[in-house]
């Protein structure tokens, strides 16, 4: 028995978070920001590995944000900090920036930001102004939350505003058809500047969430419906665990998954896994499984976790938005959704790691109606469906198996639909 209370990483408020992302810019900008743009992090309940297969996904926006406190400039130069970094000011100009591999190749984490202009630049909005700017994020680095995601789409918003593109919206009113536009620019941030072969799952949630609702969200065509999410009212909770196995979309195991399914696709004669039907799919592995290369094994294995991962999506939205409440039967169905995904991404898709699959375990043992890895996996986060009154004994039973198994001590959040990416309160622009 470990005596520990589970440690649970709590999301900045608003007013905390605009006041740091502030104080920083004061501190090392001595000027003021022109406001205070934020974007979530995100956990997604099903739909795992479908985004870049034109599939379905169902994530939420997160409380966890991160905060960027920017300010306009005149010229073309980006000077960007973060309280990591606060020593070393990341200096760069739109002029000379340019994809990871290049020679205008920028730091890491000042990619996620300063790419968002790049991006926006190739997509017609010529000459940009620079800007400085100061995040702080209360999204878990490297925690499968969609850290990058974040900072991403927090330069995006306000971006949009200081440069008056006129594509987000307000977080209350959000264009979606601006944002849809938005997060393509995020994405190709993410493929080009970071180099990280991602679909637009993340991004989509960032920007494109409402409050107490999932994203479903079919990545075919990018429309989305708001499905009603509001598990406190059910006396539910979605308990967020992060495994603190450090995981990384750019380390070549997720570009290569990616490409096993372009693989299969090209085989099957389709232009995306999503369009195999699953009354279709057991022809389609007989087909994969007939092929004489040495990865058929490998093909069937993706294609099957794809295929039926996108039937399970639509199984629990439809459950999801029958009306009934969210309790016995149906509730344990849902559960043995979110299971079967788990299943499928450890033995089909081969992207969990044992600190994931202890998690899920150990959550599912201490009564968890369901459980599952989140995000792109090999470490990163899991959810767990909980009753509301017990995620503290689920997190410490979780915590206790991941002492027995002598694993680094997870760390948990308490995962409740929230808004998407928009501007904090504060002071308006005093310039321009
Ligand atoms: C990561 C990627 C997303 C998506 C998920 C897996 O989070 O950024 O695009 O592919 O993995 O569902």
């Amino acid at each position: 028995m470990t005596n520990d209370a589970p440690v649970f990483a709590p999301a900045l408020s608003p007013q905390e978070g605009t006041e740091a992302a502030t104080a920083l810019f004061r501190e090392v900008f001595e000027a003021e920001p022109d406001g205070v743009w934020y974007a979530p992090g995100r956990v997604n309940i099903i739909g795992e590995h479908t985004d870049y297969n034109g599939g379905l996904a169902l994530p939420i926006a997160l409380p966890h944000r991160a905060h960027l406190a920017l300010r306009r400039r005149e010229d073309r130069v980006v000077r960007l900090v973060s309280p990591q970094t606060r020593e070393k000011v990341d200096v760069m100009d739109l002029d000379t920036i340019g994809p990871k591999g290049t020679p205008g190749e920028v730091a890491h984490w000042a990619s996620y930001i300063a790419g968002v202009a790049w991006s926006l630049e190739r997509d017609g909005f010529e000459n940009l102004p620079g800007f400085d700017a100061a995040l702080v994020s209360c999204v878990p680095l490297g925690g499968g939350l969609s850290s990058s995601a974040a900072l991403e789409c927090s330069a995006a918003v306000a971006i949009d505003e200081v440069a008056h593109l006129g594509l987000a919206g307000t977080a209350q009113e959000p264009d979606d058809a601006g944002r849809a536009r938005l997060v393509t620019n995020c994405v190709r941030t993410e493929n080009e500047m970071a180099g990280a072969p991602t679909g637009g799952m993340d991004q989509s949630a960032s920007l494109r969430c409402r409050e107490g609702h999932a994203l479903e969200l079919d990545c075919r065509d990018g429309s989305v419906t708001h499905v009603p999410f509001d598990l406190a009212a059910e006396g539910l909770a979605l308990l967020v665990i992060d495994t603190k196995a450090k995981h990384s979309l750019d380390d070549g195991q997720y570009g290569a998954r990616r490409a096993a399914c372009e693989r299969a696709a090209e085989i099957l004669g389709v232009e995306l896994l999503a369009d195999i039907a699953i009354e279709d799919l057991p022809g389609a592995l007989e087909r994969l499984a007939a092929t004489d290369g040495d990865d058929a094994d490998e093909l069937v294995k993706r294609t099957r976790h794809v295929v039926t991962e996108i039937d399970r999506t639509r199984r629990l939205v439809a459950l999801l938005q029958d009306g009934q409440p969210l309790r016995g039967e149906k509730l344990s169905e849902a559960g043995r959704l979110m299971d079967a995904s788990h299943e499928s991404l450890r033995v089909d898709y081969e992207c969990t790691c044992p600190e994931l699959d202890v998690a899920v375990e150990a959550a599912r043992a201490a009564g968890a109606h369901g459980a599952r890895m989140t995000g792109g996996g090999f470490g990163g986060s899991a959810i767990a469906l909980v009753d509301a009154d017990a995620v503290h004994d689920v997190a410490r039973a979780v915590a206790e198996a991941y002492q027995r198994e002598g694993f680094n001590p997870p760390a948990f959040l308490d995962a409740v639909p929230a808004a998407p990416a928009g501007r904090l309160a504060c002071a308006a622009p005093t310039h321009r």
